[in-house]
């Protein structure tokens, strides 16, 4: 724009000092908003009747001067559950900091500092409007929130661990978007999560829910282990955990013991590799080795994998049709051949009929899955909904150095009644740093197989926003008188006394339903912990 007028302009020099000066005063106020109206939000999933949505940053500090507006809805005839997971905001007075609900009955907020704010809104609508702002700030983590519809009201927050409960047995609902959010969880699906793990991002590990829908889980509390063995599962590292007091496992419907294959027989691939060793034997690496209980090489691809036009497969036939609940897989698990599959897609389909890709929850694109990240060490991927199908194909997208893979499929027999593939058709958001690990390759790959970027969209609302700006201190005014209105928190079920203050405490345990955050102290403990079990382990 400069650069044009500064052209135009170029011989008239009285003229042009005072387009410039016009084009100065036109476009300051631009600038100012430009800055003003920057995305505050962080990530946000949505599905149809559950999501998780943070500030900018979050749990880092929220940026200086941001804006984040987004309408919330579940569908009609429900009322919508608000949950706040965590509320930082630094600011006393709410004036150019702050969280604030509207509805198109009610108002709840402006919410910052240490406000007493209720953890749980029940709204009388399916539709609130969240917004939150940000001015000039040095700390504050921001917030995060959850929401639901009224079916579900034992929803929790992405943040609640297992250890804010007494109870040895219980039923929450998780919602969509856990995965993304910072915090440790420890243990396997098998073995049983240690009690400090986030239950919504173990339930995701364990494939008990898929991150883009949410769901119920069930939850086991029972004695823990001295050692927790972590595992890369659907797309969530656990980490290993020292011993602890209490771990939890979930109930499932049990569809996932391991389906037996007959390598001869059942399994085929593309192609397979074959050199001659030192002394002077062949060696394969034959699609009959891809079973994971087996020792020894895996099945690795012929050279023809180099041909980035052709993409490589496994093919298992399970001789009938069965749901297949999961697939775990491994690379080469030989330490001198340092050869895994880093991420592919699935294949499936009955006797004569053509083959079918396993698509996404709410997109129609391929779902790619997270594989391996070395040789050695089992990934499992969950497939919610299941897969029914007789044949498998896995489809290697990105490897290291050359496809290699063991795999094992997770399953059970199908009986009329419970065969069923379900394929959900709503739509879900994924917006901001959700963004996946870059994944680098160390052999260049087709570009038709580079992995799709999430779905991203983002709600800005610019009229309303610069509508707010130009009302400034009016609007504040207008809320506050609005906010003293009768009772805000109208429904009995959001009366509780205990309040979103208490998340300052990390250390007040006991209220079976409130959440202590503390990252640094939570850290501290995990160490001190970790120092005290490693010499009782000795
Ligand atoms: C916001 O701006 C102030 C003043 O420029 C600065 O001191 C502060 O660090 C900034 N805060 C953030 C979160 O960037
Ligand atoms: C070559 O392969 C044969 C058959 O697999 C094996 O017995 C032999 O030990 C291998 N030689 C070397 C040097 O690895
Ligand atoms: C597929 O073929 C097998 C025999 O090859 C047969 O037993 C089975 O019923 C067929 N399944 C379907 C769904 O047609
Ligand atoms: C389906 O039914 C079969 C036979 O009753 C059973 O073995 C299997 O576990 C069931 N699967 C699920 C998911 O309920």
């Amino acid at each position: 724009m400069v650069a044009g007028a500064r052209g135009g302009c170029a011989t008239a020099g009285a003229a042009r000092r005072g387009f410039l000066a016009l084009l100065l005063a036109v476009s300051a106020p631009l600038w100012l908003q430009a800055e003003k109206l920057g995305d505050g939000c962080g990530h946000i999933v949505t599905y149809k009747d559950s999501g998780t949505m943070t500030s900018k940053n979050y749990p880092g500090t929220y940026p200086n001067h941001t804006v984040c507006e987004k309408t919330i809805t579940v569908p009609k005839g429900k009322r919508l559950i608000l949950r706040l997971g965590d509320l930082d905001i630094e600011s006393q007075t709410c004036a150019s900091d702050y969280l604030l609900f509207t509805s198109s009955s009610d108002q709840y907020g402006p919410y910052c500092g240490s406000m007493t704010v209720p953890k749980e809104l029940l709204l009388d609508t399916n539709e609130v409007t969240v917004r939150f702002e940000s001015g000039s700030h040095i700390s504050g983590r921001g917030f995060l929130l959850t929401y639901a519809s009224s079916d579900h009201p034992d929803l929790i927050t992405c943040l609640e661990r297992a250890n804010h409960y007494l109870k040895t047995e219980y039923s929450k609902f998780c919602p969509a978007g856990c995965r993304d959010i910072a915090g440790d969880i420890s243990g396997n699906v098998v073995d049983g999560y240690r009690d400090t793990s986030l239950l919504c991002k173990a339930a995701i590990h364990a494939g008990i829910i898929a991150d883009e829908l949410g769901g119920q889980i069930s939850v086991l509390l029972r004695k823990g282990l001295s050692r927790y063995e972590g595992i890369l599962a659907n797309g969530v590292l656990s980490r290993d955990g020292s011993l602890s007091d209490k771990r939890f496992l979930f109930t499932s419907n049990g569809c996932s013991t391991s389906l037996s294959l007959e390598p001869e027989r059942q399994i085929r691939a593309s192609s397979s590799w074959e050199w001659i060793n030192e002394t002077g034997d062949q060696v394969r690496w034959s699609p009959g080795q891809a079973r994971l209980q087996d020792q020894g090489p895996s099945w690795a691809s012929g050279d023809r994998s180099k041909n980035h036009k052709q993409r490589e497969w496994l093919r298992i036939d399970l001789g009938e049709r069965k749901k297949i609940t999961g697939i775990r897989t491994t690379g080469s698990t030989q330490s001198n051949f340092n050869f895994y599959v880093k991420s592919f897609v699935m294949n499936f389909k009955d006797n004569d009929s053509k083959w079918k890709t396993y698509k996404g929850i709410g997109n129609n694109e391929e779902k790619v899955f997270q594989g391996n990240s070395n040789f050695r060490d089992p990934v499992r991927n969950n497939f919610i909904p299941p897969i029914v199908a007789r044949y498998i194909r896995v489809i290697p997208h990105t490897w290291h150095q050359r496809i290699a893979l063991k795999v094992e499929l997770l399953g059970c027999q199908i009986t009329p009644s419970n065969d069923s593939l379900v394929w959900p058709r709503t739509s879900s958001n994924t917006v901001g740093s959700t963004k996946r690990e870059d994944e680098t390759i160390s052999q260049p790959i087709p570009s038709e197989e580079m992995t799709k970027g999430l779905n991203i969209t983002t709600v800005v609302i610019p009229l309303v926003l610069l509508a707010l700006l130009i009302a400034g201190v009016g609007t504040f005014a207008i809320l506050r008188k609005r906010k003293k209105k009768g009772n805000p928190y109208g429904s009995a079920k959001t009366q509780k006394t205990d309040c979103w203050k208490q998340i300052k405490y990390p250390f007040a345990r006991h209220q079976s339903a409130e959440f202590t955050i503390s990252y640094d102290h939570e850290k501290e403990m995990t160490q001190k912990l970790d120092l005290i079990t490693s010499d009782m382990a000795d």
